[in-house]
């Protein structure tokens, strides 16, 4: 469905993400046709250019990282774009970007800059009247560092555009699979009834990465795994599988129920987390400090918690978290352990296993549940264990897919927030979340090394252990 024609100012056209992913996204958008006829993309940032040489520097993102080959739609996509440098800081181009605006179109400002430029730039987009009451502003993450800086940036943004304007965003939020978790929940009879701590036993959710930190050292030294991945993405996949059925489809209603997760989310002991940091490799490959480029470095490349949400639904079933670099395979997934049959009729002989649904989020997206059988042939009453899978490449072939970032920037330019952060649901999960890092640099304790190209610490096998639970194998 196409969408209305817009202005979309995109502030550090020139920077890294800006290359890898906004620009190879709106492209994409481009070429299916979903732009209204009189769309534009203006560049602005730093860097003294002008439109030919941001065209340039826009094909060259196309081709390097959007995989872009179709001569004909690159060039209509390097004639909707424009450039002009703006000091974000300073006065300077802000009178030029405001003349290329146009009356009556939809107006979308990305922030793809540091968070530091946030309170600036919104405050001169309403000053010198580039932005009006019915204008978007995106926000990269990270969105603060620990709750008083997040406070910070939510009052500098609240000061220049309502709640409504301001797109938080989340990119987990964006991926196909993350949404079809509400699909599934929300529109099947069969899984709500059984969502809850008297059927569900325990809940796992695993984002685990290949990638090392090499060329990050110094944001993610400053950061570390709970603030890159848990306080945000693996908070919101706990948030969509643990909240109540909102009663619509609508932002605020969906955003008010992963609120109260996160507001009913207990204090997590220390005892019930474990943190890693990768070291050298076997090979030679260098160790986390090596790429921190801090050799006292303590920051964690790798958490995993038990964590418990306090409330009706959930009090005794724990949602288990872990998330690192460096490890065997690149794999995201939730998994939910139901609880045993209560009774077993089959006899000793047959020990009965657990149903599990597991929600793949990537690669190779899927649903899978599994379920016990009677294993097939002669040989009387045997069970074994079969998958349900459903591997939406298969069932879905002719879906097409499409980057999380591709779908959330159309979301902004159609005005639904409902895959964007909440002001106060950040708040709520960076107020979770500070303890946690507070109590880690106080205890100035080193994270347990690990292996790369393995599953994590020893230490994540122990958190289990003492439940009588196990991890789902990364492999
Ligand atoms: C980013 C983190 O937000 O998400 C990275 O800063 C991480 O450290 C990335 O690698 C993971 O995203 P994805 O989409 O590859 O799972």
């Amino acid at each position: 469905i196409p969408v209305d024609s817009f202005d979309f100012v995109l502030f550090g056209a020139t920077g890294d993400l800006a290359k890898r992913k906004i620009l190879p996204s709106l492209f994409h958008r481009f070429q299916i046709g979903q732009f209204g006829d009189n769309s534009r993309i203006i560049g602005a940032s730093r860097s003294q250019m002008d439109r030919a040489g941001f065209q340039d520097h826009v094909r060259d993102a196309l081709e390097t990282y959007g995989g872009a080959t179709d001569k004909e739609a690159i060039a209509g996509f390097l004639d909707l774009l424009d450039y002009t440098p703006v000091d974000a800081k300073g006065d300077g181009g802000w009178d030029v970007l405001k003349s290329m605006l146009r009356e009556g179109e939809i107006r979308a400002f990305y922030l793809s800059v540091a968070p530091s430029l946030f309170g600036d730039i919104a405050s001169r987009l309403k000053s010198t009247g580039c932005a009006d009451d019915d204008s978007r502003i995106v926000v990269e993450k990270p969105f603060g560092h620990d709750l008083a800086s997040a406070q910070a940036l939510n009052t500098a943004l609240r000061a220049h555009f309502r709640e409504g304007q301001i797109y938080r965003i989340d990119h987990y939020l964006g991926k196909e699979t993350v949404q079809n978790l509400m699909a599934l929940r929300f529109a099947n009879s069969l899984f709500e009834p059984l969502w809850n701590s008297s059927h569900i036993d325990h809940v796992q959710i695993t984002v685990a990465e290949t990638v090392s930190t090499e060329g990050r050292g110094g944001y993610y030294d400053q950061s570390g795994a709970m603030r890159d991945m848990v306080q945000n993405h693996l908070m919101q996949l706990l948030c969509l599988t643990a909240m109540e059925p909102p009663s619509k489809f609508s932002p605020n209603a969906v955003r008010n129920e992963k609120l109260k997760v996160i507001e009913a989310l207990e204090p997590v002991q220390p005892e019930n987390i474990v943190r890693g940091q990768y070291r050298e490799s076997a090979a030679g490959g260098d160790s986390y400090r090596d790429h921190a480029g801090n050799p006292d470095s303590r920051t964690e490349s790798y958490v995993a918690m038990k964590v418990e949400v306090s409330n009706w639904r959930w009090a005794g079933t724990p949602f288990y978290l872990r998330t690192g670099k460096c490890l065997r395979t690149r794999e995201s997934e939730i998994a939910v352990f139901f609880r045993k049959p209560p009774h077993n009729i089959f006899g000793e002989d047959n020990e009965l296993d657990a149903n599990m649904l597991v929600i793949r989020l990537q690669p190779d997206e899927g649903i899978e549940l599994r379920t016990t059988i009677k294993d097939p042939g002669p040989g009387g009453m045997r069970l074994t264990g079969a998958n349900l899978d459903m591997t939406f490449a298969d069932s879905l072939p002719d879906s097409g897919s499409q980057d999380a970032y591709e779908r959330l920037i159309m979301d902004v330019i159609r005005g639904n927030q409902t895959l964007f952060m909440r002001g106060d649901e950040v708040e709520a999960a960076w107020a979770w979340a500070d303890p946690i890092i507070h109590a880690w640099e106080e205890s100035g304790q080193a994270p347990q090394q690990y292996d790369q190209g393995g599953s994590g610490p020893d230490d994540s096998l122990l958190l289990m252990h003492r439940d009588d639970r196990r991890w789902r194998p990364i492999e």
